[in-house]
């Protein structure tokens, strides 16, 4: 980071709701099948929230296994950024709620949209602030409830996407460990291929945006997927490059999780054994900006992170947005200033 202080990943948390839509169950909410959607997308279950269920309840569950993995007490947490597109409200923030129910009392917070993408555009604001100095540990969540926006009589959106939340708590590491290179993007002409049209100030909640089903989620299915296989391939290929690694120093990819053939374009160009990929789309389809951090923890936990390995997540969606990030693994805090 060209003279600033180095910054990682101290430690992650997961956390999915109990109910499972499979897709059995869906077969009989629209005209689809179980063919159609394992062989289209990969997807077969997806967890859904609890009707009391809202964003800041996944968040807190996540949060709190990443304080407790990173044994850093949420009153030393100087930064919350939550990356959402279903906050709990429009305002307050998202990271405003869980700031006070974690008891993270010194924390600013702040909710990040840049939708999929949302949790490679988060860690990449905490590591500008703990690497300049002014935060020492910044607890970034990408958090979604999707199944409160999803049309379930929608049968080109209802099959793909999920709820969950993902937590990682972000610090200084050792010189030469963390963060190497970042990537961000974005195409504001895509904006209209996935949206939610409904509810803003473009079109304020009436009887009308209602009944025209505008608090769906709504997308081009096929567009977004051209756009997705050519982002994930040149953001990685930017991250590697600016970090000065070729392909063969990828120690682990963890994509966003949207779609099975997707994620196998850039499986094919950068020549990764499956040993290399992390993919759980299978059990919980699209989580939106939880998705990435859910795949590295679950990766974590099984074992498949070492210290010294280069781990590149790199995602994609809606705005349109893209990111990638390279860092090198360390969960070892740098001492001293
Ligand atoms: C959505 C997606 C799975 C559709 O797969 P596809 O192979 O592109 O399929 P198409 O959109 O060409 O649709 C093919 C047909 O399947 C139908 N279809 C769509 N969803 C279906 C479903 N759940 N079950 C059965 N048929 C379905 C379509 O209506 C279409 O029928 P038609 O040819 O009679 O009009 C795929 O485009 C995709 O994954 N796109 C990216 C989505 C994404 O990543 N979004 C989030 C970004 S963060």
């Amino acid at each position: 980071m060209n003279g600033l202080r180095p910054v990682g990943i101290l430690a992650t948390g997961s956390y999915t709701p109990d109910k499972v839509l499979s897709n059995a169950d869906l077969e009989k909410m629209v005209e689809t099948s179980d063919e159609w959607i394992t062989s289209r997308t990969g997807i077969r279950e997806r967890r859904i929230c609890a009707e009391d269920q809202a964003s800041s309840d996944l968040a807190y569950e996540a949060a709190v296994r990443a304080l407790n993995k990173a044994n850093i007490s949420a009153e030393d947490i100087d930064m919350i950024i939550v990356a959402t597109v279903t906050p709990d409200h429009s305002f307050p923030s998202t990271s405003c709620i869980l700031q006070e129910r974690l008891g993270a009392k010194k924390a600013s917070a702040i909710d990040l949209s840049a939708a999929c993408t949302g949790f490679i555009y988060g860690v990449t604001t905490a590591t500008q602030f703990i690497a300049n100095g002014m935060y020492r540990y910044v607890l970034v969540i990408g958090v979604e409830s999707l199944s409160k926006i999803t049309n379930y009589e929608d049968r080109n959106t209802c099959v793909l996407f999920g709820d969950g939340a993902g937590a990682a708590v972000l610090g200084p590491v050792p010189e030469g460990m963390g963060f190497k290179a970042f990537d961000l993007g974005a195409d504001g002409s895509g904006a209209k291929l996935l949206s939610l049209p409904g509810g803003g100030s473009r079109y304020p909640v009436t009887k009308e945006t209602v009944e025209n089903k505008m608090h769906y989620l709504t997308m081009t299915g096929n567009e977004v997927f051209k756009f997705a296989v050519r982002v994930m391939n040149s953001a990685t290929d930017t991250v590697l490059t600016k970090a000065g690694l070729e392909k063969e120093a990828i120690d682990l990819l963890v994509p966003h999780q949207a779609n099975l053939r997707i994620i196998d374009s850039a499986v094919k160009r950068f020549g990764l054994s499956e040993d290399k990929v992390v993919i759980n789309l299978d059990r919980y389809g699209n989580m939106s900006s939880a998705s990435i951090p859910v795949a590295l923890d679950e990766a974590i936990q099984a074992g498949r992170v070492k210290e010294g390995d280069n781990v590149i997540l790199v995602g994609f969606g809606g705005g349109l947005t893209w990111g990638a990030a390279l860092l090198t693994w360390c969960t070892r805090e740098q001492n001293g200033e």
